[in-house]
């Protein structure tokens, strides 16, 4: 039998970053795009989002130092559905979605208080293995963030570290199937050897995402996956999440609210560290229940 190299190479190469690592978030400040969404009920999801509960936050709170970015939020995602948070920049969408899958935990000044459940299981109970967390919620940034490394190993890094394949021809079967979900397959399967920094940028982010789809996650963050991108390369990534949506449970941080309506079931609208409030994505933008959403959604705050 095969065996396959497990040593976490990575981590000797000091070329990569620990935001590459996915130990860290990527920040950086992107502009609002677009003001008020016109909600077009024909791209809308039409989804039938079981209220099973995958994630649940109560009285969560994030401080930096003496600074509170979160200010006692609770909130319930469903298993399958694709929930967007938005708001103004500054108000807290990263920081909450770090607090998902313990991403925080590697920024020095930042401290949680409450509870963030798993499948009803306590994240931040200091029993629990991190790295397998991070696999099971994965997560997607910013800018694609590609290992200096082939793109087969791109995808084939996660599996390794984890010990998921059983042999070299598995090995390869997942990587397969992960560019295939990723949507990558036909345009890479002739050059997989090649650097995966070598691609364009939207390419780069889909093999980002065939990368977390290859640890099995169950969960998957996306913070502004598109505002790298260009139309073409973003309406290929919004494709791209509908179909994960079927599989997976999404959460994603958006300043587009048309991308907001194109991609997700509910919409959450953060201002200055709360969640203001959570509904269906229809409601949010023809009938938002608080003034404040209202505000931004019409372009009038933010
Ligand atoms: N690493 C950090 N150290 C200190 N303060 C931070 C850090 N990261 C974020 N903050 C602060 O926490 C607050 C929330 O920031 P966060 O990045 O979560 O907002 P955001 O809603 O994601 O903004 P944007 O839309 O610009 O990405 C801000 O006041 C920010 O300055
Ligand atoms: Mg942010």
């Amino acid at each position: 039998m095969n065996t396959i190299n497990t040593t976490n190479s990575l981590e000797k190469d000091n070329t990569v970053t620990s935001e590459q690592l996915q130990f860290t978030g990527a920040e950086t400040q992107s502009k609002r795009q677009g003001s008020f969404v016109s909600f077009d009920t024909q791209t809308a999801p039409k989804k039938d989002v079981k209220n099973t509960i995958k994630l649940s936050t109560s009285d969560v709170h994030v401080y930096y130092g003496e600074s509170e970015a979160i200010k006692g939020i609770d909130l319930e995602i469903y298993e399958n559905e694709v929930i967007a948070f938005i708001g103004p920049s500054g108000c807290g969408k990263s920081t909450f979605l770090r607090t998902l899958n313990r991403m925080n935990d590697t920024i020095d000044s930042c401290r949680v208080t409450g509870k963030v459940l798993l499948d009803n299981q306590d994240i931040y109970d200091p029993n629990l293995d991190v790295v397998l967390l991070r696999a099971q919620v994965g997560m997607v940034f910013q800018k694609p963030n590609p290992f200096p490394k082939s793109i087969f190993e791109n995808v084939a890094y996660g599996p390794k570290l984890h010990g998921l394949a059983r042999d070299k021809y598995d090995l390869e079967e997942i990587v397969e199937n992960s560019l295939h979900k990723a949507g990558l397959w036909d345009e890479v399967k002739d050059r997989l050897n090649q650097p995966g920094t070598g691609l364009s940028g939207g390419q780069q982010q889909r093999l980002c995402i065939a990368r977390t789809i290859a640890v099995s996650p169950e969960v998957i963050l996306m913070d502004e996956p598109c505002s790298a991108l260009d139309p073409i390369a973003t309406a290929k990534v919004e494709e791209l999440i509908s179909e994960l949506s079927t599989q997976y449970t999404i959460a994603i941080v958006t300043h587009s609210m048309q991308q907001a309506a194109r991609v997700s079931d509910r919409t959450a609208y953060f201002h200055l560290g709360d969640l203001i409030e959570v509904n269906s994505t229809e409601k949010v933008f023809t009938q938002p229940d608080h003034q404040l959403t209202e505000a931004y959604i019409t372009g009038r705050f933010g």
